[in-house]
């Protein structure tokens, strides 16, 4: 069973400035929390406690004062920096000491879903032994991601980077569960035009090996992109539309950790408490009530 999990939470956030010449991308709002809780709540609920943190050196100090070791909640929070944004597969060398020869989750810090079910399904990713697994869904665009290709039983035939001629529209959204081989496969890799270690290209090592497959999200999960103004916006409203209609937030990290199990009754209290004058520090407590 995977027990660990990276969130990558670095890059430069170049397509939202100047908004992140204040504050790295993945701490921006959306709707009534910062980014990065979206992921973070992602991985709680799948079950995930230790998890590492990686962030930009400049960022590393507001990303720990807002979580810090992650007690408050129940889990374990570690952190460590990338330099420069040399690719996503750059989260395995770094976090080699964390992996620890084990199986691991890597979701990306701006990875936003709107879950309808948590099912099965991703117990089956969990439990990866050998191999990894990639996850896709849907998208209009797909020339802005990493597209899977895939026969009728759904086994991949191919992973390609934001493709000129795409052959499916299905983008990897973020989301991979790997085996222990991993950080060997991500050290083989050479930058690609673009002069970054490549996530498809990791995955193609996976695919030629015949150990790589895909899940896809069902049609009542959503991924929300927030890589423009625009699309942050929309995103915020999503949430804000879904929280109003419901009178329940979504991934309220203080309250996954709760119905998790993670932290008790009055440790709940205690962090509603912390939010005095809020109306999320109002929410928990009310939380805290049923
Ligand atoms: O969003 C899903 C897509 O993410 C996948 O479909 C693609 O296959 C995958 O390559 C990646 O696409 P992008 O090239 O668009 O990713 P981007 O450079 O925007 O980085 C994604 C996030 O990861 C972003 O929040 C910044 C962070 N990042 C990125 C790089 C390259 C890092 O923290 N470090 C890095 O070195």
């Amino acid at each position: 069973m995977i027990k660990k999990a990276i969130i990558l939470a670095g890059g430069s956030g170049t397509r939202l400035r100047p908004l992140t010449d204040v504050v790295c991308k993945q701490l921006l709002p959306i709707y009534d929390k910062p980014m990065l809780h979206y992921p973070l709540a992602t991985l709680m609920l799948l079950g995930i406690k230790d998890i590492l943190i990686i962030t930009t050196p400049k960022d590393l100090i507001a990303v720990k004062n807002n979580l810090g070791d992650g007690s408050q909640l129940g889990i374990n929070l570690q952190y460590k920096t990338q330099d420069t944004p040399k690719g996503l597969p750059d989260a395995f060398i770094i976090g080699e000491q964390f992996i620890d020869n084990e199986p691991v989750c890597l979701i990306l810090g701006d990875n936003i879903l709107y879950w309808g079910q948590l099912n099965l399904l991703w117990a089956e990713c969990l439990s990866v032994k050998t191999g990894a697994y990639i996850v896709g869904t849907h998208t209009k665009e797909p020339e802005r991601f990493g597209i899977i290709e895939c026969d009728k039983n759904n086994n991949v035939i191919s992973v390609t980077e934001k493709p000129e001629y795409p052959q499916s529209n299905i983008a990897a959204i973020g989301l991979y569960f790997y085996d222990h081989q991993v950080t060997h496969f991500a050290k083989q890799l050479d930058p690609s035009s673009r002069g970054e270690l490549e996530i498809t290209d990791l995955n193609n090592i996976y695919l030629r090996k015949g150990e790589l497959k895909a899940k896809f999200l069902s049609r009542g999960t959503t991924w929300l992109d927030a890589g423009t103004v625009n699309s942050l916006m929309d995103a915020s409203n999503f949430f804000k539309i879904i929280e109003d209609r419901q009178g329940l937030k979504i991934c309220c990290l203080e309250e996954v950790a709760y119905n998790m199990g993670y932290i008790n009754r009055s440790q709940l209290i205690k962090l509603a408490k912390s939010f005095n004058g809020s109306s999320y520090g109002r929410y928990l407590e009310q939380r805290a009530k049923k």
